[in-house]
Parts: C-alpha cells; structure tokens; sequence
C-alpha cells in the first residue's frame, strides 16, 4: 500500500548526468500517489529540460531563488511548507557540501534550510568523490541532522569508473520515500469516511437537509491520516477546508453519496459513516420553481437507500463503523443501529445537547461494538476522533 498517498513530495534535482532518471522518479512517485513538484539547480537543467519535469510532474518547475513572479505564487517559502518531504535526487557532492554548510545560494538549498519536511538524499557522482573523505564527512553530519539516505548502487558509471556512486534505481528511491511515512497505527489501511448533511433537491432553489456542519467527519478524516491510513472523505455540502493528506470527493444528494462510496468500496478496508444522511427525499423534483398560490401544500417523500447498511452488507465489506445521532434512548436505539446495518462498530451521540451536537466543535459518546463499549468523555472533536480512530485500530487486530 502507498504510503506516499496525497503526500507532497518536493523533488530536488542537481546537476549530475543521473538527473536523467529523475524523470523516471517523477512517474514513480506520482504511481505510489504521491503530488510532486520540482526545484532544479542550475546544473540540472544543463543535463535534463524544467519543461521535461513540468510535463512529468504536472507543474511548473522551480529554478530561481529570486523571481519575482515566482515568489509572488509559490514562493521559496510556501514550497518549504507545501512540501511533506524534500527528496533530493541526484544529490551530487557540490549539493551534499553546500547542504552541509547550510548555504542559501540557490533555491533548492534555501528551501531545504526552510522547510521542516525530512529531507531524503539520493546521493550520485563519480565512485572517487563517493569515497573522498570531504564526501563523507558531509553525508555523516548530513545524517547526524536527520537526512535520510538512499544510495549510492555500485556499478558501473558514466564516466567508466566501477564502483559506488550510481543513484539508486528511482523505483528504489520512491520506495524509500514511501517507506518514510509509514508507522501509525492505521498505516496501510484504506479508510472512507462520509460527513456533512445531503441535501435533498425539492426544486431547483429549494432542498431538504439537517444541521450537519461536517466537523465530526473531517476531523475523523484527519485522525484517519494522521494514523497512517490512505483516506478519502465523501463529503456533502459543508463549508470547511480539506484536511491535509485527504482525497476529498463532493457530493450532494444521497443517491451521489451512495454512488460514490460504492465505487469507492474495492479500495477500501474501513468505513465510517458520519454523514448525516437525510433518511427521505422528495418523491419527485420540479424542474421549476414551486410557486405559492396554495395555503397548503404537502409533500410525497420515499426512503432514501441506507449508505451504511449497503456497505456492510457488500461482498468483502470493509470493517464498517456508523454514527447513531440520537436524542433520546441513545445506547438504545444504538445497539439496535448496530445489529440492524450489520456493523462492526457505531458511534453513539446525543444530539439533543447543542453542546456536542450538530455544529458544536465538541463532542462525546458511547462506542459500542458486539460484546463491549467504551465511553469517551466529552472533548474537542478531534480528540474524540482520535479516539475513534485508536479504538477502530484495536478491534482490527483483535480479530
Ligand atoms: O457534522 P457535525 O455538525 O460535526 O455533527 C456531527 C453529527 C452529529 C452529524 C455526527 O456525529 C453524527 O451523529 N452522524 C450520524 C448522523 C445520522 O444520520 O445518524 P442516524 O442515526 O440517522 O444514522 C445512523 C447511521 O446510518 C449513520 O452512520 C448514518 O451515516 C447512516 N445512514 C443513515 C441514513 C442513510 N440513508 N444512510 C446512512 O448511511
């Protein structure tokens, strides 16, 4: 599974005849899910074309430090803080020394001093200046900082010479990249989360919905990504921004929820459904304006379709978790969701209490799951998604 999944990998490239194959490194980190950009020296563009890398990586490339048309978009800083590691490959000896000293003679080195990103090395040059005690001393100090290393391969070199110097395959860097962002407790896992209320159209200005804000979801989407997972949130119409490292997909209605996770469902090993789903929807929509000349009107509804209990009861269903918004009875009506949808676990809140309700940035609840339960105390909602999370993790391995 790709760790690198929504990950923004910074790709450094100096000036040594393997810049060649970073193209080849774009590609393969762009496949493990990786967005890339990419900051060249002036000697890497003597060995390989910024147009080459922009048609590769899908943006523009990064040359110079002081451009003012570039500092007014993506500036030296903002790349330093967009960037979730700094891969530098090739790095050539002139690019290890300048690391070394913390010079900010060009772009690729004064962002590599500002951003916070790990740094990730592809070392690449001629098997002599590998084994140069200059080199070395710079690689150890380089490593004493926390840079992590891949390569030099021995072999066979442009120059003739045999020995240890080649950059590493770009396969073998990307994995290493990958490799970078595993260890929590959800890594390698799939997770799918829907949030926010649907809104159910009436007619072209009018709908149906709830008071969901969405702000239990994204913070469950956020506690998944922080642990590790690969997550992606199947949001209706809310107004908060996209957490980091969450591919988020659109919805409006609950026909487009249901038709989004169910695509979503092959690749995916937990499912939490947060979404406030409106249970009803109009029978039928005006394409026109419902005009007001009635004193009374009614309205025909019919069920929506059950997102949750459709992905329990798939083929191969992930491990399947709902949200119980309750407001009376809670653990009641709860348990009764739980054996109902066929899931592994439910979430029970009581939305009764504005507090840690709808719209609220608090939250508690009840977990429950077959044969237990586990109060969580009354929180901020991305405590109590942290929560959910470390518990999900746990009844995983449980079995
Ligand atoms: O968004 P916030 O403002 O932060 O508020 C958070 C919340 C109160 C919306 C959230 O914590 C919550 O309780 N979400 C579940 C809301 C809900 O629809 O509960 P329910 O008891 O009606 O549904 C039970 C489960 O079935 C839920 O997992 C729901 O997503 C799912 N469902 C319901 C109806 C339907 N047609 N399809 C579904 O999948």
């Amino acid at each position: 599974m790709a760790h690198l999944f929504n990950r923004n990998v910074l790709l450094g490239v100096s000036g040594g005849i393997a810049a060649y194959k970073s193209a080849e490194l774009v590609r393969q980190l762009q496949e493990r899910g990786a967005r890339v950009r990419v900051v060249m020296t002036r000697g890497a563009q003597e060995f390989i074309t910024p147009l080459t890398l922009q048609a590769l990586s899908g943006n523009p490339v990064h040359t110079e430090l002081l451009d003012a048309g570039a500092e007014m978009g993506m500036g030296h800083i903002e790349l330093a803080r967009w960037a979730d590691l700094l891969l530098v490959a090739p790095a050539t000896a002139d690019l290890l020394a300048r690391l070394c000293q913390g010079r900010a003679d060009d772009l690729l080195t004064t962002v590599a001093l500002a951003t916070p990103a790990p740094l990730l090395l592809a070392p690449a040059m001629n098997q002599q200046m590998w084994r140069d005690p200059a080199t070395a001393d710079n690689v150890a100090t380089l490593q004493g900082r926390g840079a992590h290393l891949v390569g030099p391969a021995e072999g066979e070199q442009a120059c003739g010479d045999v020995g240890p110097g080649r950059m590493a395959d770009p396969a073998v860097i990307a994995d290493a990249a990958d490799a970078l962002f595993t260890g929590g407790e959800l890594s390698g896992k799939r997770v799918v989360v829907t949030a926010g209320p649907t809104r159910e159209a009436l007619d072209p200005v009018r709908y149906i919905s709830n008071h969901s804000s969405g702000k239990m979801g994204f913070a469950l989407a956020r506690a998944a990504a922080d642990a590790g997972a690969s997550t992606t949130l199947v949001s209706g119409p809310v107004q908060l921004p996209t957490p980091d490292h969450v591919q988020r997909v659109d919805v409006v209605s609950a026909q487009d929820m249901l038709e989004q996770c169910l695509t979503l469902l092959p690749a995916c090993d937990i499912f939490i459904a947060c979404a406030a789903v409106a249970d009803y929807r109009p029978a039928a929509v005006q394409d026109r304006k419902i005009k007001k000349d009635a004193q009374e009107t009614s309205l025909q509804l019919v069920r929506n379709p059950d997102i949750v209990a459709a992905v329990a009861a798939a083929e191969h269903a992930p491990f399947t978790v709902g949200f119980a918004a309750e407001t009376n009875d809670v653990l009641a009506y709860a348990r009764d969701k739980l054996q109902r949808k066929g899931l592994d676990m439910i979430v029970a809140n009581d939305v009764s209490d504005t507090a840690i309700g709808f719209n609220s940035d608090q939250n508690a609840a009840t977990v429950l799951w077959q044969g237990g339960e586990e109060a969580l105390q009354r929180a901020s909602k991305d405590t109590v998604a942290r929560q959910v999370m470390a518990l999900i993790a746990r009844r995983l391995t449980a079995g």
